[in-house]
C-alpha cells in the first residue's frame, strides 16, 4: 500500500482520528478539507465528506484521484435494524446497497440500474484483516449488508421496507456511494460503523445523544486496524 484513505462523513466521525495522528497537514480543495499525515511511515489522508451519498462520491473520488490513495477506510455510525445491534455496538459492511434507488417504473428491483448492481462487495482481504484485529484485541463486530440512502430514518416502516427489500442489518447515508466509486476504481475499501441508534421513532434523539460516543467506538477500532495493516 502506498497511501490509505479514512474517511467519515461528519466532522464528529474523524475528530477521533485526528486527534490521535499528529503534524497534520491540512489542505483544501473542492470546499472540503484533507488532512495529511504520515503514522508509523504510513502516509494516510483523513477527511469528512458531509452527510450524503453525492458529498461521499466526492470525497472517497478526491482521496483517490487527487491525493493517490490506493486503499480507503470508511469510519462512522450508523442505524441499527438487525436486532441483535445495539447502541454503540460495531458492524463491518460485506456488501452494501442504495435504498433510495429506485427505477423500480421500468420493471427494474430496487436499488438497481442498468450497467450497475444492487450490491457492491467490500473487500475480503480488509475484512479478514479488520476481524483479526477484533479478535486480537477483544473487539466484538459483526459482518452485515449495510444499506444507503440520501434519507435520515426515523420510521419503523421505512426501516422495515429496507429490512425486507434488502435484507440489510444497518443503514447509513454514505457507504453505497462510497463503494461505487471504490469498485469503479479498483481501490479495495472497508466500511466500518458503530450504531448510534436504531432508525425508528427515537432515532434523532439518540443520534444527537449517541454519535459522539458510537463514532469514538468505530475510530478507535479503525485505528487499531490500521496497525494491523501496517505491520
Ligand atoms: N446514520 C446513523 N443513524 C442513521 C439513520 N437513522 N438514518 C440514516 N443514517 C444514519
Amino acid at each position: 500500500m502506498k497511501k490509505l484513505a479514512i474517511m467519515g462523513a461528519m466532522e464528529e466521525e474523524i475528530e477521533p482520528l485526528l486527534s490521535h495522528f499528529e503534524n497534520v497537514k491540512v489542505t483544501e480543495f473542492a470546499k472540503n478539507k484533507y488532512y495529511e499525515l504520515t503514522y508509523n511511515g504510513l502516509e494516510i489522508v483523513v477527511a469528512y465528506s458531509k452527510i450524503g451519498k453525492v458529498f461521499a462520491s466526492l470525497t472517497a473520488s478526491t482521496l483517490i484521484e487527487k491525493f493517490g490513495c490506493d486503499t480507503l477506510l470508511f469510519s462512522g455510525v450508523a442505524g441499527g435494524i438487525n436486532p441483535t445491534l445495539k447502541i454503540g455496538d460495531l458492524i463491518i459492511a460485506n456488501k452494501l446497497c442504495q435504498h433510495d434507488l429506485d427505477i423500480t417504473a421500468f420493471g427494474h428491483p430496487h436499488g438497481f440500474v442498468p450497467e450497475g448492481a444492487v450490491y457492491v462487495e467490500t473487500s475480503k482481504e480488509l475484512r479478514d484483516i479488520a476481524f483479526e484485529t477484533a479478535s486480537e484485541n477483544g473487539i466484538s463486530v459483526i459482518e452485515g449488508i449495510i444499506a444507503t440512502g440520501d434519507q435520515f430514518v426515523h420510521s419503523s416502516e421505512r426501516k422495515k421496507f429496507i429490512e425486507d427489500v434488502f435484507e440489510a442489518d444497518a443503514l447509513e447515508m454514505e457507504g453505497a456511494s462510497v463503494a461505487v466509486v471504490c469498485n469503479a476504481l479498483n481501490i479495495p475499501f472497508l466500511i466500518l460503523r458503530a450504531i448510534s441508534d436504531t432508525a425508528d421513532m427515537d432515532a434523532g434523539f439518540d443520534f444527537d445523544e449517541f454519535l459522539k460516543s458510537s463514532a469514538k467506538n468505530s475510530a478507535d477500532y479503525i485505528i487499531k486496524i490500521v496497525d494491523k495493516i501496517n505491520k
